[in-house]
């Protein structure tokens, strides 16, 4: 039996309340059984599934293909159209291995928190079997990403420690406030899943390698999302009004620093190459709604649980994701 509080219809008799708390038990554990289930008839490892050292999964760094692998705005700027193809090979390919690091530093902390939540689960309780497959899935991303990392021969470091030390704020939240750790997940897996998507429907070619870990990360993502959602639309209407203002006034922020993470030009690529500020701000402006666009998704579903009202507005538009 999960934990977690049901949410009832305050005007409801007893037994009617009874009767829809077991039914949306019912059908929230199906659920997360029908998940895990997914998660066995469908699942990768990162050296059985994708073959290493096939002669075109080979990281060329002159490869031009690297260049809109991302579709990312900074390679419509002026700057890099006046760069050597070779120039732009490069700053494409490390903006995607920068990423990577990125993603997998995240994907670690989203580790240790289901690891922390998981903790706390009743005998019985399906959200531990499907916390554990998605760590796993978790533990299969990172070593890919990480496999990847090391072939491009690109040292990148991520974040840094100071990042790295507050990110275990974020590890605790998954024990003390589930809640906002799960807006946490969805804030950092909806930008890079509406990244990859978009790459992968786009016209642009992709190196063959990278295209097979982005096909295996969205197909395992998938999965990911529907139980963050489907969790904190269980959760949050049981919260009481204390958790509930705390996290409707956190959202905006936990969100705009993840949207500027997955998808600002990371600083490690500003400083290797000496991207100048024109540039940044060129690509800024190219789609002022890029975070926002990132980020919709998980606002809208803030939105639906109420989260949205007059003074969290104001912040979501300040954080410029509205
Ligand atoms: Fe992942
Ligand atoms: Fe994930």
């Amino acid at each position: 039996m999960t934990s977690l509080p049901t949410a009832v219809d305050a005007a409801a008799t007893p037994e009617e309340g009874t009767r829809a708390a077991v039914e949306d038990d019912t059908t929230y554990r199906a659920l997360v059984a029908r998940l895990s289930r997914q998660s066995v008839d469908k699942h990768f490892d990162a050296y059985a599934d994708v073959d290493w050292d096939a002669p075109d999964h080979r990281i060329d760094p002159t490869d031009p293909r690297w260049v809109h692998a991302l579709g990312d705005p900074l390679v419509d700027t002026d700057w890099f159209a006046a760069l050597p193809a070779a120039d732009q090979a490069r700053l494409g390919l490390n903006l995607v291995v920068v990423r990577m690091k990125l993603g997998l530093q995240f994907e670690n902390v989203l580790q240790r928190g289901l690891l922390d939540y998981a903790i706390d689960l009743a005998n019985n309780d399906p959200e531990f079997r499907y916390a554990y497959h998605e760590i796993i899935e978790e533990g299969h991303h990172t070593l890919m990403f990480q496999e990847f990392i090391n072939r491009s021969e690109i040292d990148t470091r991520g974040l840094g420690r100071a990042e790295l030390t507050a990110a275990r704020a974020v590890v605790l939240a998954a024990r003390c406030f589930p809640e906002l750790f799960f807006f946490f997940v969805l804030g950092g897996e909806d930008p890079i899943d509406y990244v990859q998507r978009r790459s992968l429907r786009g016209q642009a070619e992709l190196p063959p390698l990278l295209e097979r870990i982005m096909r295996i990360h969205v197909t395992e993502e998938a999965r990911h999302l529907s139980f963050a959602r489907h969790h904190l639309k269980r959760a949050v209407p049981a919260l009481g009004p204390v958790r509930r203002t705390a996290l409707s006034v956190a959202l905006p922020g936990v969100l705009g620093v993840m949207s500027w993470m997955m998808l600002g030009v990371p600083s490690e690529v500003v400083r290797a190459f000496h991207v100048p500020r024109t540039a940044l701000l060129q690509a800024r402006r190219a789609n002022p709604q890029a975070r926002a666009d990132a980020v919709r998704k998980v606002r809208e579903l803030a939105d639906e649980l109420g989260l949205v009202g007059p003074i969290p507005r104001v912040l979501w538009q300040v954080a410029g994701l509205v």
